[in-house]
């Protein structure tokens, strides 16, 4: 049954294993939780020791900035230099939410967290053991203060995002202090990622909030990411990949493609397993586009671990529904 991150079906672990999870943040170690997009591999924002642990162990490049989560929108001004409308208006629209702000960041923002940039990515995340970590870290100790969790997703540097507290043990086992299990994340793929520290709306990694809804809150449409637009890893060609090599296929070659490929091969797609095909393994995509993220990674994490030399998947259909799950798989195809 999958946790909608609200409901009664919601799996909280115990106040004090979050009470322990927060102890070890604020000790400068590292804890996975559960948001609403996607599981986080979180460090105390403001320790630059802390949130160099977070790229050692992920194996991701120093450079790369992470986002920063917080545990209420009003924690927004102790993290950018200044608000922009534009960033107050997304945020009191969408937060708590998958939308992530990129705005200048205010001093002393750690040069660890945003990659040297001068800007940073800031969330308040909306699952409810999400939201009892960041509250249960924030407070000061002495001249400390804990406002603020970096964390990427809590996979392997370019590998498949874990939607489950299973798939974080899997990836990073016994590297991390404490895994908190929330269940299967209910929006499956990363949040929305807008620009606004440079004016009008950038989209810099489309998910579960679209464009339009970007247009309609902020009374303008998003333009996409240009060469201008920051460093983003997620904007890398090859991301969020399984390990064998995925093929793309449009729907309209599909029929060919299928008859065409003899290699052993595991299939995603919108259709039904024909009878007599012998693909390893068959998983049929949700028609529906909401269902399809909810269950992308996951899909893929079991394609990627049957026997077999590739993985076929279906193209999305057209719409801007599909936009986030259109851009993962793009992503997670092999490129020659
Ligand atoms: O849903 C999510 O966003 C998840 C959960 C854990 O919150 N986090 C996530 O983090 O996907 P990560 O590190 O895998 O992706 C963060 C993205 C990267 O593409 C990064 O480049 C971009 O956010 N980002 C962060 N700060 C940025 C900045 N200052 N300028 C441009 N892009 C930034
Ligand atoms: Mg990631």
């Amino acid at each position: 049954m999958p946790c909608d991150g609200q409901g009664p079906m919601a799996m909280m672990p115990s106040s004090a294993e979050i009470e322990r999870a927060a102890a070890i943040l604020r000790g400068g170690g590292l804890v996975a939780f559960p948001t609403e997009t996607v599981y986080g591999l979180g460090a105390d924002a403001r320790n630059p020791e802390a949130v160099a642990r977070i790229f050692e162990v992920k194996g991701r490049p120093q450079d790369h900035p992470l986002i920063v989560h917080l545990p209420g929108t009003g924690h927004l001004d102790r993290w950018a230099r200044e608000v922009p409308a534009l960033a107050r208006t997304l945020a009191r629209a969408f937060w708590p939410g998958p939308l992530t702000l990129i705005v200048e960041r205010a001093q002393g923002v750690p040069d660890a967290v945003t990659g040297g940039q001068n800007t940073v990515g800031l969330r308040v995340p909306s699952h409810p053991v999400a939201q009892a970590l960041l509250r249960a870290f924030a407070g000061e100790e002495g001249e400390r203060r804990f406002d603020g969790v970096a964390a990427p997703s809590a996979n392997r540097f370019g590998r498949i995002s874990p939607t489950t507290a299973a798939h974080v043990r899997a990836d990073l086992g016994g590297d991390v202090a404490m895994i908190l299990d929330g269940g299967a994340c209910a929006v499956g793929i990363e949040s929305t990622i807008v620009d606004c520290s440079r004016g009008d709306p950038v989209l810099l990694r489309p998910g579960a909030i679209t464009a339009e809804q970007i247009a309609l809150a902020a009374g303008i449409a998003p333009r996409p990411a240009d060469a201008e637009a920051p460093r983003a890893p997620g904007a890398l060609a090859s991301h969020y990949a399984p390990s064998r090599p995925l093929m793309l296929i449009a729907a309209a070659q599909w029929d060919s493609a299928l008859a065409q490929i003899r290699a052993r091969r595991a299939v995603l797609s919108l259709r039904e397993q024909p009878p007599g095909d012998t693909s390893a393994r068959w998983i049929q995509m949700s028609s529906d586009a909401v269902r399809a993220g909810h269950d992308l990674y996951a899909d893929l994490r079991v394609l990627d671990g049957c026997d077999c030399e590739l993985i076929l998947v279906e193209a999305p259909p057209p719409g801007p529904q599909w936009d986030g799950v259109r851009d993962r798989l793009s992503r997670a195809a092999t490129r020659s």
